[in-house]
């Protein structure tokens, strides 16, 4: 069932050499789509996710561009295009951290932040919406024209003391998502987000890998486990998909239940 839900359709997954954009890389192509796994560091890695996804059957490719160069980003979907022969979904993946106390952080971190996680979303969008509306619908693919999924966070809504430049950018994410969404709706054009809680991987390591760390994390956490990419990866692939059809503008949390606010289970 699973593999039939995206055949035919062409996938961008940003930063998709490891961790999340990982996971949803080969979730996708275990459904069916052809996969641009971009990357703009280790090569290896991103020829691994590759070759992964070339096993279960669909066709997939590595395209080296910063996200955040709109000359590298114009130049990746040209190539996906001229692969493909056009890109139906877009998963604005790539993201990273530059962590230090407000009134100590520098503009080079705040704007390498914000370049990366927020100006990186828009550049890959606006591309994606172009292609989509060149294309149109193709029913035997998609009743939606096009799919974009933005990789966000719970910190779109939890303030995060000592990383104002991340939690900024992924509250301009909300907005950014919203309101694309809004704008091509009638184009049938869907647009949400994912929005994590903590997910196993290279960007936090620090939050899992001791046991004192962990169980520490696990305050935060009703659910009392941490994510991997693959809870996200079955996401996305719903997002992707028809089965999302009436899904549009919306935010959806993933997180063990994150943003309950666990504090409050004793506190308050
Ligand atoms: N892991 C979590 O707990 C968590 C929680 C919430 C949100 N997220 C978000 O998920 C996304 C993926 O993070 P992850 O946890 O997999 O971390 P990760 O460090 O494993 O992956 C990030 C990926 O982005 C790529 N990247 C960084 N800068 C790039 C650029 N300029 N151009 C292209 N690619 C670039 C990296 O090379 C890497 O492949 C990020 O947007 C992150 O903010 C992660």
């Amino acid at each position: 069932m699973s593999e039939i839900k995206l055949k035919k359709q062409t996938a961008i997954v940003t930063g998709a050499n490891s961790g999340i954009g990982e996971g949803v890389a080969i979730a996708l192509g275990e459904a069916g789509a052809n996969v641009v796994v971009n990357y703009v560091i280790n090569p290896d890695a991103a020829n691994d996710v590759v070759q992964k996804i070339k096993s279960f059957g669909p066709d997939a490719i590595a395209i080296k561009a910063d996200v955040s160069k709109e000359g590298e980003v114009i130049n990746m979907f040209q190539q996906a295009i001229k692969q493909f022969g056009t890109v139906d979904i877009l998963v604005n993946n790539a993201g990273l951290q530059r962590d230090a106390k407000f009134h100590e952080m520098t503009l080079a971190q705040w704007q390498f932040v914000i370049d990366i996680n927020l100006t990186g979303q828009f550049l890959c969008a606006r591309e994606a919406i172009k292609e989509f509306l060149r294309r149109g619908i193709v029913p035997e693919r998609s009743v939606a024209c096009g799919k974009i999924i933005c990789m966000s966070s719970v910190h779109q809504i939890i303030p995060w003391a000592g990383h104002a430049n991340y939690a900024s950018s992924k509250g301009g994410i909300k907005m950014l998502m919203q309101t694309i969404a809004q704008e091509y709706g009638r184009q049938k054009i869907r647009v949400n987000s994912i929005c994590p809680g903590a997910i196993k991987t290279p960007i936090n390591t620090a939050a899992w890998d001791t046991p004192q760390a962990y169980n520490n994390l696990m305050e935060l956490i009703p659910y009392n486990r941490i994510g991997v990419p693959e809870d996200i990866g079955k996401l996305a692939v719903f997002l992707a998909s028809d089965d999302s059809d009436y899904i549009t503008g919306a935010s959806i949390f993933i997180d063990g239940g994150m943003t309950l606010f666990e504090g409050f289970a004793t506190g308050g």
